[in-house]
């Protein structure tokens, strides 16, 4: 995909989009060349590159910086960037100053959490030219205010609220949103109403695409195991039997063999 527009055509052929949330220029590389429609340069880089606690301390100068690697390594290939926490909060100026610096650094669209709020920024930014993807359900950089990653939208009034904030974000041009962690029916239910493609996380079949970390997929934490994801590999072993089978080939005068020897 390299547009917004492919977005709602993928939704309208009901054609699932898959995303994957990235940081860096050499995994960019590898998204590009796959069947994956969409990159998300998501700040959960903050947790998983940085080794933070949450993605309440992604920065802006953080996100620029991975947002232009990834555009390095993907030089045509569609990529949304996160706004970082608090980034939408401190007035209009601030918001588009913060979402012009992730387009500039290579970004298609921004993605930015919640929707009350921040209505205006959201017209805002889709007026002046910015795509605006959603991102509701749980929404990690409230997780102090949500208590823990929990999910979202159980009971009848919350369930409401996730409806009507899809409406919402989709009325202010919004060309897409993420549910993440909400049950699977109401996740479908969305869906069903809105015109917009939903991205799902731990949301169920019934959304029009899912969206996955690319190390969550690779396993490469073996202590994180949330039921949503699926690992495609447990790249965490992987990665250390490579580096302990060099560790062996090294001390056993293994490496480097001589083809590997420059003359
Ligand atoms: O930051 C991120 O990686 C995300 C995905 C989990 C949707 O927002």
């Amino acid at each position: 995909m390299k547009h917004v527009t492919d977005f709602a055509r993928a939704r309208r052929e009901l054609r699932p989009i898959v995303m994957i949330a990235i940081y860096d220029a050499l995994m960019a590389r590898i998204v590009a060349a796959s069947a994956a429609d969409a990159i998300l340069v998501g700040d959960s880089v903050a947790m998983v590159v940085h080794g933070h606690p949450s993605t309440v301390h992604a920065t802006l100068e953080m996100m620029c910086t991975h947002v232009a690697a990834v555009r390095r390594g993907a030089p045509e290939f569609f990529v949304v960037a996160d706004l970082p926490f608090l980034s939408v909060r401190r007035g209009l100026g601030a918001a588009t100053d913060a979402a012009g610096a992730l387009m500039q650094a290579g970004a298609t669209a921004v993605k930015l959490e919640g929707v009350t709020g921040h209505e205006e920024v959201i017209a805002h930014l889709v007026g002046s030219g910015i795509p605006v993807m959603g991102h509701l359900g749980l929404t990690p950089q409230s997780v102090h205010v949500l208590g823990g990653y929990r999910v979202q939208g159980r009971d009848p009034a919350a369930s409401e609220r996730l409806r009507g904030e899809a409406q919402r974000l989709e009325e202010l041009g919004a060309f897409s949103v993420v549910l993440e962690c909400v049950p699977a029916a109401l996740a479908a239910a969305i869906t069903e109403e809105r015109a917009l493609p939903t991205i799902g996380i731990g949301a169920g079949r019934g959304t029009s695409g899912q969206v996955l970390v690319l190390s969550d997929l690779l396993g490469l934490d073996g202590q994180f195991r949330p039921r949503f994801v699926r690992r495609y590999v447990e790249g965490h072993a992987v990665v250390r039997e490579a580096i302990d089978h060099f560790a062996r080939d090294v001390r056993a005068a293994q490496f480097p063999a001589h083809e590997e020897v420059l003359a």
